[in-house]
C-alpha cells in the first residue's frame, strides 16, 4: 500500500504517518525528517537544506526528489510506504508518478488532512521534537510522560527552528501557493480522500483507518 499524506505544515501528517506505518508494518517516509538528519550529521546536503528551511520555504525539488527517489528505491519499501510531506509541488508529483508507472505502479491513496490555518499557528507554538528519534509531541494535547524528555529515546525535546511564529506564517503561505494545488492533482487522478485534522489524533487515526480498509 503506498499512501501520500496531504496538509499544511502542523495539519499532523507526522503524527499519523507514524501510527499508519505502525498499523501497516510500511515504512514512515519523511523528507523533512530526512533533512533534519542530515542537518544533524552536518552533511553537505544539510547545509543546503537547512537555508532553505530557516526561511520557511521549501528545498529544491531537484535536491528534494533526488533523496526521496533513493529511499523509496531501498528494499523496505516493497510492500509499500507512507510519505509524510513529500510531493510538495506539482513537479515532484510528476516525477513520483513517472517513477512509479516506470515499474507498472502507482499511488493508492493521497489523504488530506483539513486543519484551519488559525489552528496550525496555536499548535506549532506547542509542538515539541526529539531531535534524536524525529517523535513529535505537543505540550497540551500530546504531551510526553515526562516533561521535556522523548518517551522512545529520553533525548530532551526541543522546539524545532522554523516553529518560530513569523516562520509558521511563511510555511503557510509557501503551502497555499505550491503544495494546496497537489489536492486538485489527486482529485483529478481519483485517490484524493480527505479527513477533519480538527478533532483529537485518535479520532483522526480512526477516519484514517475507514478509509484505508
Ligand atoms: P516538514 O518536516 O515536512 O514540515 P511541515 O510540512 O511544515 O509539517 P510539520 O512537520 O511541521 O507538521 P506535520 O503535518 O507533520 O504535523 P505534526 O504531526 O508534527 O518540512 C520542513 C521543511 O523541510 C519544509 O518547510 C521545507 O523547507 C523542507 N521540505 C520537506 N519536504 C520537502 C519537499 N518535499 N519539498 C521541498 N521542501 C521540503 O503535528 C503538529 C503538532 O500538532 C504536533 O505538536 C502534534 O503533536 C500536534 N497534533 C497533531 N495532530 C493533532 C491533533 N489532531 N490535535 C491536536 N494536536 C495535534
Ligand atoms: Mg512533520
Ligand atoms: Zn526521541
Amino acid at each position: 500500500m503506498k499512501i501520500i499524506m496531504l496538509g499544511a505544515p502542523g495539519a499532523g501528517k507526522g503524527t499519523q504517518a507514524k501510527m499508519i506505518a505502525a498499523q501497516y508494518g510500511i515504512p514512515h517516509i519523511s523528507t523533512g525528517d530526512m533533512f533534519r538528519a542530515n542537518i544533524k550529521n552536518g552533511t553537505k546536503l544539510g547545509e543546503e537544506a537547512k537555508s532553505y528551511m530557516d526561511q520557511g520555504l521549501l528545498v529544491p525539488d531537484e535536491l528534494t526528489v533526488r533523496i526521496l527517489l533513493d529511499r523509496v528505491a531501498r528494499d523496505d519499501c516493497q510492500n509499500g510506504y507512507v510519505l509524510d510531506g513529500f510531493p510538495r509541488t506539482i513537479p515532484q508529483a510528476e516525477v513520483l508518478d513517472q517513477a512509479l508507472t516506470k515499474q507498472g505502479d502507482a499511488i493508492d491513496f493521497a489523504i488530506d488532512i483539513e486543519v484551519q490555518d488559525e489552528a496550525i499557528v496555536k499548535r506549532m507554538s506547542g509542538r515539541r521534537a526529539c531531535p534524536s528519534c524525529g517523535a513529535t509531541y505537543h505540550i497540551e494535547h500530546v504531551p510526553p510522560k515526562e516533561e521535556g524528555v522523548c518517551d522512545v529515546c529520553k533525548s530532551k525535546l526541543v522546539l524545532r527552528d522554523d516553529d518560530k511564529p513569523e516562520t509558521v506564517e511563511k510555511r503557510l503561505r509557501v503551502y497555499h501557493e505550491q503544495t494546496q494545488p497537489l489536492i486538485d492533482y489527486y482529485a483529478a487522478r481519483n485517490i484524493l480522500q480527505k479527513v477533519d485534522g480538527d478533532v483529537s489524533t485518535q479520532e483522526v487515526f480512526q477516519a484514517i483507518l475507514a478509509i484505508l480498509g
